[in-house]
């Protein structure tokens, strides 16, 4: 017997994609449907962005800065639209949103193991995040795996060291687990690049744009959190808008920060 023809609804799986939202709340309440879509297309995000930054990796691996670069361009894009996004759920008030809070229980974006992932990707990486998922986990062992793998950071600046900037050994054969901290000596580089090296130089803008925009997502995220509820605290367990506060404005890449007032 052959196949029945792939059609739109089998290749995308759309029954079983609507059949994903399940409402916890009595009737159920009308603002439930948009809080788990939202977070559902996130997650569809997230996997698409974890899957784009093993790309670049991979592309400053074999030493193709342009195609890094493209790649790059895509990652933010998704970026901008991840921050938009937040715009359609601020249109639920704080009313709304009590309609059926208590129903998620302790569940919160904070147990987002693929925000994690991507936290880790970028160099933002701890031991307490892979310990709240259970061992043996799809969510622990990806966690675990990008816990040892290098950041993206330290793919770029390997890739600046085989096109021939002396990048002291220190942070070429760093331990890829610990934070990623300011370097007189990157920055010396950094400079070099951006005075000599356009090629290069771009890399470096995307890489900021990229740093820039998980900023502004987490800026965002926290405003609408103040507007929603205040200063209650999350039901993810944490002290809320104030425990999220003490992560905006953190860079990722803080060398790329700090040259610019000496360009
Ligand atoms: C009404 C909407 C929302 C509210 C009130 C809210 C509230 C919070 C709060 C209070 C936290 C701190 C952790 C906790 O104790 O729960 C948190 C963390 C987080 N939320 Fe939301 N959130 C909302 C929507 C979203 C959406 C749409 C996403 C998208 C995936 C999201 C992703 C996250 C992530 C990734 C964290 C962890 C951030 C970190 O640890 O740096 N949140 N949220």
């Amino acid at each position: 017997m052959t196949d029945p023809a792939v059609t739109y609804a089998s290749y995308l799986k759309i029954d079983e994609l609507l059949a994903l939202q399940e409402p916890r709340s009595q009737g159920p309440e009308h603002d439930e449907l948009l809080f788990i879509v939202i977070h559902q297309v996130y997650e569809l995000w997230f996997k698409e962005l974890l899957h784009e930054l093993d790309r670049v990796r991979q592309w400053l691996e074999d030493d193709e800065p342009h195609r890094a670069q493209h790649t790059l361009k895509r990652i933010l894009s998704i970026v901008k639209v991840m921050v938009a996004q937040l715009d359609i759920l601020e249109t639920m008030t704080p009313l709304e949103f009590r309609t059926f809070r208590e129903r998620l229980e302790a569940a919160s974006g904070f147990q987002s193991d693929q925000f994690r992932q991507i936290e880790f990707v970028l160099g933002v990486k701890s031991q307490g995040a892979i310990r709240r998922f259970p061992e043996e986990s799809r969510a622990r062992n990806a966690l675990e795996r990008r816990y040892q793998e290098a950041t993206l950071w330290d793919g770029f600046l390997r890739y600046l060291s085989r096109e021939g900037y002396v990048v002291p050994l220190v942070h070429l054969d760093r331990d890829v687990s610990v934070p990623i901290e300011p370097s007189s000596e990157v920055q010396r580089i950094l400079l070099a690049v951006y005075r000599d090296d356009p090629k290069n130089a771009e890399l470096c803008e995307r890489l900021v744009d990229l740093d820039e925009g998980i900023q502004e997502w987490r800026y965002r995220h926290v405003k609408m959190v103040e507007r929603t509820i205040g200063t209650k605290r999350g039901t993810g367990g944490s002290a809320g808008a104030a425990y999220l506060q003490e992560t905006v404005g953190r860079p990722l890449f803080p060398d790329l920060w700090e040259i610019r007032s000496q360009l």
